[in-house]
């Protein structure tokens, strides 16, 4: 089954065009050397810069979304540190020129914010600080900031067939962005998000002082669980508590064509999904797969924490409609569900959840809403008419409800929590980079997400932080302003925004952690 939404498409070959700045890479390189006592050849082995022949495939393979290959914006300078002092290092030398630093985990960012900007930076790619340790006797782990989601579980279904982590599904996800941006997965109605697992953190602040949860304060450590840490520090390790998982789970895939009847069913899911026992998480994929195609296909997607015993008497009595048997069910390990759910064959080698590279390596751009009311049949068939107008288009329905209802809007700075009935993800994908072709693409986006504005969550229309938008809010400078970032401040983090800036302000005053969508400094110019 390649339903998992990262594992649908094609690779592609990607050529890359490098501009070079020289003075400043060498300028950036002898900082390094005074910082840290290292010999030249040592600095060589971590720093890979444009004019370097190995710069064009490190960059390449850094770009999840290719949308930007064909543009400049790509690091002056690419880290790729072992040791955290690097790290260190580089923040200072990064702050001594004048330059931004990005840092990338799994560089999965929707606006490629980690490796691709039009103002100068230098790149850490953590892709050597990865470690994970495992402690069974206080149920916790400690993952660094470049470990992929796949090597934390992979590494959670060695130590124990009871234990489990509830994050995305995608495996080449990294923790760096995922767990600080929030982290919703196919748990998410039994535990809640990756963020709310978070005990402790190391995090290397702009003096390039290192953090734990003490030194950083609650306030600090409040705001990198789900208020991205992009905008605060590195996050050099995650301290997390890991859950229960029952040793047999059970998945299932039933796809419905528009002839099938998807939209009644889609309708009804509306009322039921939210209610179900919290053991059981059915998001909805509708996708219009080719240009020929003339007809949605809806696939409901779903993991039960428990056996297929239970699973088909809870259906026939909630869910009726759907019909569901099971011949249509798979009962697996949890660590089978997580390849079951990326697209994998549950036979496959565990291993496969080790490789960092997207299975989804083409160019898209996606937005999301949270809907708090039923949408009419009438509304969800003229969305279907907007994905038929256009190839490679989804909507991914994710389902809340369960313990996302018992957590408290200012818990965390994620606010999407009680009265939202479910998530909505519009992508489109594309394979021809050409920026003309691109144009349209990013086009059918907005429309569809015009279409929607009646009925998903309004003042403000919510949105989520690890579904990045660039065009929320408009913010195309490396800067941002208190006022003019509030338009997607209060779309992501609702009446969190402030306390994040607050928060900023203080333990960032001199805003040296920064993107095009990070929270601004309180008192900054139009504020
Ligand atoms: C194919 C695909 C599938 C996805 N599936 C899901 C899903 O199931 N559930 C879900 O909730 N989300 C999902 N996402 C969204 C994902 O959670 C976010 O894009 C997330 O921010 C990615 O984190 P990353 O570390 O891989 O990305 P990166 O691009 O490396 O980082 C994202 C942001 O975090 C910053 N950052 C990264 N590491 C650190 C660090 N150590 N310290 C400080 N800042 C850091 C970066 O600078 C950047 O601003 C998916 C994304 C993709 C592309
Ligand atoms: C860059 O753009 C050209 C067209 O302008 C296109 O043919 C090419 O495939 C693009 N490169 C990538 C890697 O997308
Ligand atoms: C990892 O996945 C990518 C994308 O599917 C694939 O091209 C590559 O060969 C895989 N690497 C390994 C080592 O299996
Ligand atoms: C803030 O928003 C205004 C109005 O949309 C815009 O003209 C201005 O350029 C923005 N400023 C910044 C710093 O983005
Ligand atoms: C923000 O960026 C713009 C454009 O680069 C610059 O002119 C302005 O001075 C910056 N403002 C602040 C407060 O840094």
């Amino acid at each position: 089954m390649e339903l998992g939404y990262c594992a649908m498409f094609l690779i592609l070959l990607l050529q890359i065009s490098c501009a070079a700045s020289t003075s400043v890479e060498k300028k950036f390189k002898e900082c390094l050397l005074t910082k840290l006592e290292y010999n030249s050849e040592s600095i060589e082995k971590i720093t890979f810069t444009p004019s370097s022949s190995l710069y064009p495939q490190v960059w390449n393979s850094l770009a999840q979304n290719p949308r930007w290959v064909n543009s400049s914006g790509k690091p002056l300078l690419i880290l790729r540190p072992f040791h955290e002092s690097e790290i260190q290092a580089a923040i200072l030398c990064s702050k001594e020129q004048g330059l931004q630093l990005r840092v990338r985990s799994g560089g999965h960012d929707y606006e490629g914010l980690s490796y691709f900007s039009k103002v100068p930076f230098i790149m850490a790619d953590l892709i050597n600080i990865r470690s994970i340790e495992i402690s069974l006797a206080d149920e916790t782990a400690w993952v660094q900031g470049g470990a992929s989601l796949g090597e934390l579980y992979y590494k959670i279904s060695k130590a124990s067939k009871v234990h489990g982590f509830p994050a995305g599904t995608c495996p080449s996800i990294g923790v760096g962005g995922h767990i600080s941006g929030g982290g919703q997965g196919m748990m998410l109605r039994k535990h809640g998000l990756a963020a709310d697992h978070v005990v402790d953190a190391y995090l290397i602040d702009g003096n390039g002082k290192i953090h734990d949860r003490k030194s950083m304060g609650e306030d600090v450590f409040w705001a990198i669980r789900g208020g991205g840490a992009a905008s605060f520090g590195v996050i050099l390790a995650w301290k997390i508590r890991l859950v229960k998982v029952p040793p047999i789970v059970t998945g299932f895939n039933v796809p419905r064509t528009l002839e099938e009847g998807a939209t009644k069913l889609i309708h009804r899911w509306q009322y039921i999904a939210h209610e179900l026992p919290d053991d059981v998480v059915i998001r909805v994929i509708a996708q219009n797969r080719d240009v020929k195609s003339k007809t949605i296909r809806a696939t409901f997607n779903s993991i039960f924490l428990g056996g297929v015993d239970r699973l088909i008497p809870l259906m026939n009595e909630r869910f009726p409609e759907l019909r569901l048997q099971a011949k249509d069910c798979t009962e697996m390990s949890w660590i089978q569900s997580i390849m079951f759910i990326a697209g994998y064959r549950i036979e496959d080698p565990l291993e496969l959840l080790l490789n960092r590279t997207t299975t989804f390596k083409t160019s898209f751009k996606a937005k999301s809403d949270f809907v708090k009311e039923p949408i009419p049949k009438s509304g969800l068939e003229g969305a279907w008419k907007i994905l038929l107008g256009e190839a490679l288009t989804t909507m991914i329905f994710e389902p809340y409800g369960g313990r996302m209802n018992e957590i408290s809007e200012s818990e965390t700075p994620f606010p999407h929590r009680k009265g939202n009935l479910y998530n909505i993800q519009y992508l489109v994908n594309w394979e021809d980079n050409s920026n003309e072709a691109a144009k349209g693409h990013l086009q059918w986006a907005k429309m569809v997400y015009k279409y929607m504005t009646p009925y998903v969550s309004k003042s403000p229309r919510a949105a989520y932080f690890n579904y990045k938008d660039l065009d929320l809010g408009k913010n195309k400078h490396g800067n941002t302003s208190y006022s003019n970032a509030s338009v997607w401040g209060k779309k992501y983090f609702m009446g969190n925004f402030r306390r994040l800036a607050q928060i900023k302000t203080r333990f960032d005053p001199q805003n040296f952690f920064r993107n095009e969508q990070s929270i601004p400094l309180l008192n900054s110019h139009h504020s």
